[in-house]
């Protein structure tokens, strides 16, 4: 069993463990017109005789950027991100039918607007140019302001990028970075010696060596613009002094912030990718302006749609454990 554990510990798409979700492309519908595979965040679809279609072996997150992307419905997300066994087994359960199905309760009519709110929005990834007014980025920080957050600690701060020139240099600065890790990365395919050494890391830096984190980091490789051509950029800070989990703080003040900006008519997309990138490289932190006693904990960009994505998609159903009367329960869906 323990050493079930460490066998599968650094997945690189093997066969016998993992299986992907079937992405079915309508070719009647499908006008060739890319919006899935720029939106795709591991960049695991391609245009074949204008048509989208995925390419094998590249792993797909499961996500439905796709889908949502998809302006015509030409494209389908069938089955669930699957991890058998081993260090990375996937948890949650594969439903038939994913979509949000929020029970009836007696007195409340249909979903509130709030509820509404957080199935409908997707994290978009094509924008349009046109610049967010400083106004309306003030507002969404504002509601990252009354974020709940341990002891009311308050820990975050906040960089703002308006602008597409200095985000442009900044993705540049990022680029090096993930070049050699997907270089380390997939020569683990072939090169037992970086092999061992990813078996190493996935048990010291889990999350990074997750297959889903480096097809992600492959992705945003230029020509990809890890910013997707969003104007606006803003950075969530985290005061590394906070009271007992200042991530956590952020990550709520941070989608406060969505929220806000979706009922704003903006549209946002998280960016994990920056925040990695400023963890190991201090000269990006300098550009951005972090200093002690702050710590990048996440970023957004944030903007107008070129593509409206925002629609329910399908998602994995939840393990409930329940404790109740005295009886203990987890809930098979
Ligand atoms: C903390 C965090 C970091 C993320 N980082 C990235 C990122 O770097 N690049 C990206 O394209 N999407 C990123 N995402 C977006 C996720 O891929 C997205 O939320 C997920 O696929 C679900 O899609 P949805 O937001 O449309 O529901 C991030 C999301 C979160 C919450
Ligand atoms: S977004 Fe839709 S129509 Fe456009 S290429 Fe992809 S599947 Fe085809
Ligand atoms: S579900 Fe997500 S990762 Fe998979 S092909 Fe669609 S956009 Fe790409």
């Amino acid at each position: 069993m323990a050493f079930e554990k460490f066998k599968h510990s650094y997945l690189q798409a093997e066969p016998e463990v993992w299986s992907n979700s079937t992405i079915v492309v309508d070719e009647e519908k499908c006008n060739g017109c890319g919006n899935c595979l720029k939106a795709c965040p591991s960049n695991c679809l391609e245009i074949v005789d204008k048509k989208a279609r995925k390419i094998p072996d590249i792993v797909c997150l499961s996500c439905s950027a796709c889908v949502s992307h998809c302006e015509k419905d030409a494209i389908s997300m069938h089955g669930f991100y699957n991890v058998e066994k081993g260090f990375f087994k996937t948890m949650l359960y594969h439903p038939e039918d994913g979509y949000p199905n929020p029970p009836e309760v007696e007195g409340i009519e249909g979903m509130t607007p709030v509820e509404e709110a957080i199935y409908t929005r997707r994290s978009n990834r094509i924008y349009k140019k046109d610049p967010v007014p400083d106004a309306l980025v003030r507002r969404v920080i504002e509601a990252g302001r009354f974020a709940p957050s341990h002891g009311n600690n308050e820990p975050w701060s906040f960089i703002v990028i308006n602008d597409r020139e200095e985000m442009d240099k900044i993705a540049k600065m990022m680029d090096p970075m993930y070049r050699l890790n997907a270089a380390f990365f997939y020569s683990g395919k072939t090169n037992p010696v970086t092999r061992a050494m990813l078996k190493v890391s996935s048990i010291l830096m889990t999350p990074l060596m997750d297959q889903r984190a480096q097809a992600g980091g492959k992705a945003i490789i230029q020509p990809n613009d890890v910013f997707m051509g969003a104007p606006c950029l803003i950075v969530i800070l985290g005061d590394k002094r906070g009271i007992a989990n200042v991530d956590l703080d952020c990550g709520i003040c941070g989608q406060n912030m969505v929220l806000a900006a979706h009922s704003l008519g903006l549209v946002t997309c998280y960016l994990g990718f920056l925040a990695a990138a400023a963890k190991f490289m201090p000269w990006l932190r300098k550009r951005l302006g972090v200093e002690w006693p702050y710590k990048v904990a996440t970023a957004m960009v944030l903007g107008y749609p070129r593509v409206n994505a925002d629609r329910m998609v399908e998602r994995e159903l939840p393990r409930i454990t329940w404790h109740k009367g005295g009886k203990t329960w987890t809930e098979m869906p």
